[in-house]
């Protein structure tokens, strides 16, 4: 008997009780291939020496200092480290502990940034359907995952949808992915124009869509297409790269691939790497001026910029950086990805592979000639994870891939410290897995 509230409740869960590398054991002594990174969250592995020895010596100075008393030489590093490294014009950071809170300080922080410059009836949020923003009151009304939503529909503050990026199902036959993307960009340009250029806040959106639709890269052409749009109307760009970002992608951030910068940016997960909970907001100078001169932000956290969470944030940064751990995701990345084409590529029931870096997605249908998806209620997706488990192996599966409530992926994000080896291994498991899984 628990008395803990887990996420299923009639599920049991193994308990974990140590970790290594891309393994974590569990009380049984068996060990699970972390090929998803929990939630693409774990980009060094387990049990990092480096990481632990940093965390103890932070902890050995201080544990923790109210961020309305003091600033902490962590703190500032970190940030001196992100901004040294962050697209262009972005130049402050704002601490927090996830990505929803990352999420939450962007919609408050664009919301304050046209109060304080006199531009109050800007009122409205754009962001695009079957993304994934978090699960806070903010951030689920702006996130475009239907069945997440309805329950709260009455608490959730009013936002607009518009199409994702979905080249597998939605680009037409005759059309090249740059007129899919100048076509998805005029929808955006067109919603505008029908709330008003002048009343909108922002536009949200992740440059790969991971957790609701399974890795999912824009067409090219697309955010340069939405970074015009939203400068010729005056509104902010928030980019929510807290799964794609930080490395996941083989760039420090998925918008370097893009080309464009965002006004506002919400990382964590890979920013930390699992070792505390930490999460960021990156602001441009433009954003940070305004608040300087005005009323700084309204909006803080009793945690924000906590120092263990600096530490551990700052060491996973520059043991990347040192073990050129970037250059290993690229390399790991396409051999991942060309291992799931040949496994794959003439699966009955894979109908696409996608994906950039160590962040990849199989898409899986019943019948790959029409894309058909497989009945809902088969919880297609729940069986994939539990026969992956069963053969030792962590991989993120998630439903409601085509439309908020039909569809099944598979996402994958290892840790950037992975080998060819290893690789060999997640695919052949996660083969057996679908194949076990569409069999029952
Ligand atoms: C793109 C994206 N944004 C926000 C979040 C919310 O982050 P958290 O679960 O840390 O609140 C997630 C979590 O999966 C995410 O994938």
């Amino acid at each position: 008997m628990t008395h803990v509230l887990h996420r299923s409740i009639a599920h049991h869960y193994p308990t974990a009780v140590s970790g290594r590398d891309i393994f974590i054991r569990d009380e049984t002594g068996k060990d699970y291939i972390d090929a998803s990174g929990g939630a693409a969250v774990s980009c060094l592995g387990h049990s990092h020496p480096d990481v632990i020895a940093a965390m103890r010596a932070q902890l050995d100075h201080l544990e923790y200092a109210h961020t309305s008393f003091f600033t902490t030489q962590v703190a500032e590093e970190l940030a001196d480290d992100l901004v040294a490294r962050a697209p262009a014009g972005l130049d402050h950071v704002f601490y927090v502990s996830g990505g929803s809170e990352a999420i939450e300080a962007a919609l408050k922080l664009a919301r304050q940034f046209f109060v304080e410059r006199s531009e109050p009836q800007r009122r409205y949020l754009i962001a695009r359907r079957q993304s994934y923003h978090g699960i806070t009151t903010g951030a689920l009304a702006v996130g475009g995952r239907e069945w997440q939503r309805q329950a709260f529909a009455p608490l959730l503050i009013a936002t607009h949808h518009v199409s994702p990026v979905y080249e597998y199902r939605e680009r037409a036959l005759n059309e090249t992915p740059e007129a899919y993307g100048e076509r998805l960009a005029r929808e955006l340009d067109a919603k505008i124009e029908e709330l008003g250029g002048e009343n909108v806040i922002a536009f949200v959106a992740e440059p790969i869509v991971g957790a609701t639709m399974g890795a999912v890269p824009a067409v090219p052409g697309y955010f340069k297409a939405v970074r015009r749009i939203c400068d010729r109307h005056g509104i902010l760009l928030i980019l929510d790269e807290v799964m794609c970002g930080m490395g996941r992608t083989g760039t420090l951030h998925a918008c370097e691939q893009e080309g464009i910068s965002p006004d506002l940016m919400a990382i964590a997960k890979g920013l930390g790497g699992g070792y505390a909970p930490i999460g960021a907001l990156l602001l441009q100078g433009k954003i940070f001026q305004t608040l300087a001169q005005g009323s700084g932000f309204q909006h803080s956290h009793t945690y924000t910029g906590h120092p263990l969470a600096c530490a551990a944030a700052l060491a996973v940064q520059r043991v990347i950086r040192r073990d050129d751990l970037l250059a290993n995701v690229r390399r790991q990345g396409a051999y991942l990805e060309r291992r799931l084409r040949e496994r794959f590529g003439n699966h009955p029931f894979v109908g696409d592979v996608r994906g950039r870096g160590l962040f990849q997605g199989l898409e899986l249908v019943a019948d790959r000639g029409t894309k058909e998806p497989f009945d809902p209620t088969r919880k297609l997706n729940t069986r994939v994870k539990h026969e992956a488990m069963a053969r030792g192996l962590m991989v993120y599966p998630m439903g409601g891939t085509v439309d908020g409530r039909r569809g099944d992926h598979v996402l994958l994000a290892p840790p950037f410290i992975i080998d060819n080896a290893a690789v060999d291994m997640i695919v052949e498991r996660l083969g057996d897995a679908i194949d076990a899984a569409v069999a029952t």
